[in-house]
C-alpha cells in the first residue's frame, strides 16, 4: 500500500510517503525549534499556526521527493494523539480533507505506537519485545506482542525523561530543546564527582520519577556561590545524564527479564541520546538481551513511523471515519 503519513502533535510538522509500511520513499520534517526557542519551550498557539502554514507545501514536497502523484496514494495516516490538541487538529483536518478529495481511507494512529513501531522501518524485530518509549511526554515501558498489542508495565509518575532534560537544560541556561545540548556536553564523560540520585531504582516496580532528579540539580546549583562556569556546567550535565541513563537502562533490563523477553526496542526523541545508546550496548554484551534503536531520524518526531502500524491496520480493513477527531490525552 502506498500511504501518505502526517505528524503534527507538537513542534514538528512532518509528512512522509511510505510503501507497504516499510519502504520510506520520502520523509520530510519541518522543525519549529527556532520559533519556540526564545520562549524556552513550545507555545501551543504558535505551534498550531506554524503547522497550518507549512503543511500544504510540506505534503507537496513529500510527494515530489517520492516521485508520485496524489492519485497514486491508497490511504492517509495521521497522528490522532496524544499531543497538543490545536497542533493535532491541523494534521487530522488536513488528512481527512485530503483523503476525502482522493476518495481513499484515512486512519488516526497513536503517536507512541508510531514511535515504538518505527524500528520496523529499518530492520525486522520479532515480537514479543519490550519497548522503552522515551520522549518529551512519555517514559513508558510496554510489553509488545504485535501491532496494536501493548501491555503497560510501568511509566513515569511525574515528568517524562525528555521533559527533565529540557528543564535541566533551561536551569543551566542551555536553551531549548535541552536533550541534544546536554547529550553533547555529557560526551566528555567528566562528571567531576557529582552524583545525582537515581529515583525509584530500588522500588520493586517498573515506574520512573524524574521530578526529584530535576530538583536535585536545582539544589546543587543553589549550593554554588557563583553561577556555574563552562566546566561545572558540563560536569552537571554529565552527572545528570548518567543518572537518567542508569535508571532507564536498569529498569528496562529488569522489566525485560521479568517478562522473559530477550529483545528491547528503545523509541522516541530521548532514544537519540548517545549515553543511553552506549550504556544499552554495554549491558547487551553481558546478557542475552538484544537492544534495538531506530536511526535518530526515526527516533525524533517524524511521519514515516506512523506508516508501520497504519499500513497494517488499513490492510486489515480498519480505518477511521470522517468524524475522526484529535485526542490530546490518549493512553496506548
Ligand atoms: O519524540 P520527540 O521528538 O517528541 C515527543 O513526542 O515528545 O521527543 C522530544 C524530546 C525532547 O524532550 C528532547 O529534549 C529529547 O526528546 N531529546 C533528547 C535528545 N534528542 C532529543 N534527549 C536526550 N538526548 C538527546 N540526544
Ligand atoms: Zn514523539
Amino acid at each position: 500500500m502506498l500511504l501518505l503519513a502526517l505528524e503534527s502533535s507538537c513542534d514538528e510538522t512532518a509528512a512522509a510517503v511510505v510503501k507497504d509500511g516499510r519502504h520510506v520513499l520520502s520523509n520530510i520534517i519541518s522543525s519549529q525549534v527556532d520559533l519556540h526557542a526564545v520562549y524556552g519551550g513550545v507555545v501551543p498557539e504558535l505551534a498550531s499556526r506554524r503547522h497550518l502554514e507549512v503543511i500544504n507545501p510540506l505534503v507537496e514536497d513529500a510527494l515530489n521527493k517520492a516521485q508520485i502523484q496524489p492519485q497514486d496514494l491508497q490511504g492517509v495516516v495521521v497522528t490522532r494523539g496524544p499531543g497538543l490538541v490545536g497542533a493535532l487538529l491541523v494534521g487530522v483536518s488536513f488528512a481527512k480533507a485530503y483523503a476525502y478529495a482522493l476518495n481513499i481511507p484515512v486512519l488516526g494512529v497513536h503517536h507512541i505506537e508510531g514511535h515504538i513501531q518505527a524500528v520496523q522501518l529499518e530492520q525486522k524485530v520479532e515480537y514479543p519485545f519490550l519497548a522503552l518509549a522515551v520522549s518529551g511526554g512519555h517514559t513508558h515501558l510496554y510489553r509488545v506482542d504485535g501491532i496494536g498489542r501493548y501491555q503497560l508495565l510501568g511509566r513515569t509518575v511525574d515528568d517524562a525523561a525528555g521533559e527533565a532534560f529540557d528543564k535541566v537544560a533551561k536551569m543551566l541556561g542551555l536553551g531549548y530543546p535541552g536533550g541534544p545540548v546536554i547529550d553533547k556536553l555529557a560526551a566528555t564523560d567528566d562528571d567531576g564527582g557529582i552524583v545525582f540520585p537515581r529515583p525509584m531504582l530500588k522500588k520493586d516496580n517498573f515506574n520512573f520519577s524524574f521530578s526529584g532528579m530535576k530538583t536535585a540539580v536545582l539544589n546543587y546549583l543553589h549550593t554554588l556561590e557563583v553561577a556555574p562556569d563552562e566546566v561545572t556546567t558540563r560536569q552537571i550535565a554529565c552527572a545528570f545524564q548518567t543518572a537518567v541513563v542508569d535508571v532507564l537502562t536498569q529498569k528496562a533490563m529488569r522489566a525485560a527479564k521479568a517478562e522473559n523477553l530477550n529483545r528491547i526496542v528503545v523509541a522516541g526523541g530521548v532514544a537519540c541520546n548517545s549515553g543511553l545508546r552506549k550504556k544499552f550496548l554495554t549491558l547487551e554484551k553481558s546478557s542475552d538481551i538484544r537492544v534495538y534503536f531506530p536511526s535518530p531520524i526515526f527516533c525524533a518526531d517524524n511521519a514515516a513511523m506512523l506508516a508501520v502500524a497504519g499500513d497494517y491496520y488499513l490492510a486489515h480493513g480498519s480505518f477511521s471515519g470522517l468524524d475522526l477527531n484529535a485526542v490530546s490525552n490518549w493512553p496506548l
